[in-house]
This record gives structure tokens, C-alpha cells and sequence, in this order.
């Protein structure tokens, strides 16, 4: 008998596919990343990675959840017994996604109430890395434990866990239901502020500016598809899992293009809303658009808090929704990075869903607090590069070439998708991930290791970058494996049937 719980509606599996697709990453990477490569002109590459290998992967994972209704390690497993460590290699991931990810969630908290009076003062680069994260001297230090930090990541841990704990109807289908709308209506004033201010059409011009040096870069490739990925949530083992939960009558390739725009579409709002208020802050200041741009931690927990104080009116109600919007839309990701293992554990255990929970999701809360030190920013930084480099984007290739080549699956599963789709996915399908997405994602993955092994990321020591990068990176590997060997606590056999209910 098939019990495994299911969405309550259509509308609802969409949210909380968008809801976990848009998140940190569109808010707080996508304009920094599109920025450092050629601006206008990343697009192009952007709009390849999101149509030749987003979209096509997008629509393989709602497949292969929805036809082997398991979480990732389960289904990978069902397809062939010998894939099962691609599975938990993602589930791996996803979780040392989720311990810093939260981390990132609980500045943004933190954050949103110093909006109220703007308490960073003048100095935003100094009250962040000073008095917020009281930064270590040196890369590798944990230093003491920041309450200012620890706090606010206790609040996300219990909000987060709180939800999982309810379900996927009451828990997470629910939250996203709240989450999701609420982020789009914050945003969208942020967004109106901004393009009304001074000096947005410098912005705009810097961002939409193309640079077309750097396109036959490619590094500005490899980017490309690490942020397509990191930012649709896929080869990390979350959309396997979320479709898992679909009732059978569900329409796999339509969602997909749904959740796939959408979160494209909140990306360049995100870029046109920062953008606009660079300008303004560029202009305040009579530098160049390039002189207040900063990428990651810096443009969301520098730059802004920096534009914040110089609004002409309401600096403290645009800053709080800016933060907020952070929360909700971290919230929402996170949520369903946690839920990877602990679906996960829950099918290979045979353990009920509140123990999953607790010992999964407990463990990362755990670990986590390693991002509450005073080292934690250069933690953060190591392990979040790492594992989007030789985490996201080569398992996102080696399941391709393993679904294609290995397991031969394409064909099954368009047959699947085709069955209960509107949409019927053509031989392009099959093309981009067979052949175009291997070969450009896998000459960049080469491309991008020889480069990192010439020279260390960020120019970090030696042994930080191999102990926190490296050794993390191989670590969710070899654990995939091992865990892949452990017997499942009760049968995984199943019979596959279409829509119609016909065995196959
Ligand atoms: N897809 C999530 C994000 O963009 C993880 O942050």
C-alpha cells in the first residue's frame, strides 16, 4: 500500500516549488553573480543554462519523484539499485547546504530589527564584521560563540523544524502558502521604491549593460549554471522529494515550466531592484555603479544597510522589508533543504516522520552552531563555494550522465511525463540533457577544477581551503556511498503505473 503523503492541491505544490526555488539565492547572489560576469551580457549564458539544462533537469526531477514516489536516495535507488549513492550524495549535500543557509537566515532576522532605528550606524562594513559578527582574526579560529548570531539561528531551527514536523499538507504546504505571497507583496514595494529613485537608470544600465569580453570566458559559464541550479533547487535531491509527494493525476512538465519562470522572473526582479538602488546609492555618493557593487555577504549585509541610511524617507520601514523579505524567502528554501533528508532517513530507517525530523534536522541544528562563532563568516564562505562548485553542479552532471547513459531512463521517463502532462516534451529534451548539458557542464567542471587547483579559492591558506572546501566536498561523497551500503528498513520494491492505474 502506498501511504506516502501527498499536496493537498496543485496550487499548493507550485508554491512550495517556487517557494524553495526563490530564496537566497535570487535575492542575495543572482545580482552580485550577474554583476561579476559581464553584467547584460550574462544573460545569454544564463538563458542557455536555465533552458538547455535548468528547465530539462527541472522537469527529469518532478519526473523521477513523481514516477518512483520516493525521496531521492529511494528513487534513485528504484531506478537502479547501483544509483542509490547519487541520491544520498544529494541528500549529503542539501545538508550541509541547510547548516549555513540557516546561519544566513538568522543575520537577516537579526538584521530586520536593526532596520527599525538603523542601528549599524554609518559604518555598515565595520558594525557587520565588527560588532554583528565579531569576526575572527584568522581563517580556521571558531573563536567564541556570537549571541547576537546564535539567537536568531535558534528562532529559524525551531520555525523550520516546527513546520516539517507538521507535515507536508499542515507543515509545509501551508507555509508556503503564507511565505511565498507575503515575500511577493514585500518585494514588489521594494522593487516600486527602487526604480522611482534617483540615479536607478545608472543601475539599470550597469546591470543590463552587456560586456561581451567576457562571454567567451568560462568561468562566466560555469557561473551560470551554478546559479541556475542553486537557484531552481535542483541536484540536490529536493525536487525528486517535493514531487514525490504529488498525487497521481499531476501534471509533471507544465509545474515545472511554472516553477521554473517564476523563479527566473522573481531573479530579475531581484536584480532590477537592487540594481536601481546601487544606482541611487552611486549617485549619492558620485562614484561609478562599480565602486558600490559587492557580491555576496557584503551587497545584502554592507551595501544595503549603507543604502537603508541614505533613503529619503522611511529608512526604517524599507529596511525592514528588505530583511524580511530575506527571512521569508530563506525560510521557504530552507525548509525544503531540510526536508531532503529527512525524507531521506525516514524511508531508509523506517522511522516515523517526528523522529526523522528530530534526529535530522536536530544534527544540523547542531552543527549549525559552528556558523554562530566568530570564525563562522569564513566558514561560510569556504563551504558555500565548495559545495555549489563539487556539489550542486557536478552531481546536477552526474545525473544527467547517469539517468541518460547509465540507466538509459530518458525515454521512460518522457513516456511517464508525456502521460500526464499538457505539455509534450519533444526530442529537445532528451537532446539537452543527453548530449548539451553533459558536454558544457562537464568541460566547465574540468575547466573549473584545474583553475581552483592552481589557485586557492578567495586566497585562503592551503590547508583551510582543503580541510573546509575539499575535504567537505569529498566527505558528502564518500558518505553517499556508505550510506547507499546500509540495508533499507523495510522493502522498496514497488510497481510503477501510469496514470490510468495501468501496471507497466
Ligand atoms: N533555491 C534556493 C535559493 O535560491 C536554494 O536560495
Amino acid at each position: 500500500m502506498d501511504n506516502r503523503p501527498q499536496w493537498g492541491t496543485r496550487a499548493g505544490f507550485i508554491l512550495a516549488a517556487a517557494g524553495s526555488a526563490i530564496g537566497l539565492g535570487n535575492i542575495w547572489r543572482f545580482p552580485a553573480t550577474a554583476y561579476e560576469n559581464g553584467g547584460g551580457a550574462f544573460f545569454l549564458p544564463y538563458l542557455f543554462a536555465l533552458l538547455t539544462a535548468g528547465i530539462p533537469l527541472l522537469i527529469m526531477e518532478f519526473t523521477i519523484g513523481h514516477k518512483y514516489r520516493g525521496s531521492s536516495p529511494l528513487s534513485f535507488s528504484r531506478i537502479n539499485r547501483k544509483m542509490e549513492w547519487i541520491g544520498w550524495w544529494q541528500v549529503g549535500i542539501s545538508f550541509f547546504i541547510s547548516v549555513y543557509y540557516a546561519a544566513i537566515i538568522a543575520w537577516a532576522m537579526s538584521y530586520s530589527i536593526f532596520a527599525f532605528n538603523q542601528s549599524w550606524g554609518s559604518d555598515t562594513e565595520g558594525f557587520l564584521y565588527g560588532s554583528y559578527l565579531h569576526l575572527a582574526e584568522t581563517p580556521g579560529q571558531f573563536g567564541s560563540l556570537v549571541p547576537g548570531v546564535f539567537i536568531p539561528l535558534v528562532i529559524v531551527w525551531v520555525v523550520t523544524l516546527g513546520i516539517l514536523f507538521k507535515g507536508i499538507k499542515k507543515g509545509i504546504e501551508v507555509a508556503n502558502k503564507i511565505f511565498l505571497p507575503a515575500l511577493f507583496v514585500l518585494f514588489l514595494i521594494i522593487v516600486i521604491r527602487a526604480v522611482t529613485l534617483d540615479g536607478a537608470v545608472d543601475g539599470l544600465n550597469a546591470f543590463f549593460k552587456p560586456n561581451w569580453e567576457v562571454i567567451m570566458d568560462g568561468k562566466v559559464w560555469v557561473a551560470a549554471y551554478g546559479q541556475i541550479f542553486f537557484s531552481l533547487s535542483i541536484a540536490f535531491a529536493i525536487m525528486v522529494t517535493y514531487s514525490s509527494y504529488l498525487p497521481k493525476k499531476s501534471d509533471i512538465t507544465n509545474n515545472a515550466f511554472i516553477t521554473g519562470f517564476a523563479n527566473s522572473g522573481f531573479e530579475l526582479l531581484a536584480g532590477i531592484g537592487v540594481f536601481s538602488i546601487l544606482g541611487f546609492m552611486a549617485m549619492q555618493q558620485g562614484v561609478g555603479v562599480d565602486e558600490v557593487v559587492k557580491g555576496g555577504v557584503g551587497l545584502a549585509f554592507v551595501v544595503f544597510p549603507a543604502i537603508i541610511n541614505e533613503l529619503p524617507a522611511f529608512n526604517g520601514f524599507f529596511g525592514f522589508l528588505f530583511f524580511a523579505s530575506l527571512v521569508l524567502a530563506g525560510l521557504s528554501s530552507l525548509i525544503s533543504i531540510v526536508e531532503t533528508f529527512v525524507a531521506g532517513v525516514q524511508d531508509k530507517f523506517n522511522v516515523s516522520r517526528t523522529k526523522s525530523v528530530m534526529y535530522g534536522g536536530g544534527l544540523a541544528a547542531i552543527i549549525s552552531i559552528a556558523f554562530a562563532t566568530q570564525g563562522g563568516l569564513y566558514f561560510l564562505d569556504v563551504v558555500d563555494y565548495f559545495i555549489n562548485n563539487f556539489g550542486v553542479a557536478l552531481a546536477g552532471l552526474v545525473e544527467v550522465v547517469a539517468i541518460a547513459w547509465f540507466a538509459k531512463e530518458l525515454r521512460n521517463l518522457q513516456n511517464h511525463a508525456d502521460s500526464v502532462s499538457d505539455i509534450k516534451l519533444g526530442v529537445w529534451w532528451r537532446i539537452c540533457l543527453s548530449f548539451i548539458t553533459p558536454i558544457v557542464l562537464g568541460y566547465m567542471m574540468f575547466d573549473n577544477i584545474r583553475t581552483n587547483i592552481a589557485e586557492n579559492y578567495g586566497g585562503y591558506e592551503t590547508w583551510f581551503v582543503s580541510a573546509y572546501g575539499w575535504v567537505i566536498a569529498a566527505l558528502v561523497i564518500i558518505l553517499g556511498v556508505l550510506f547507499s551500503k546500509v540495508k533499507w528498513g523495510k522493502s522498496t520494491d514497488f510497481e510503477v503505473k501510469d496514470s490510468k492505474g495501468d501496471s507497466k
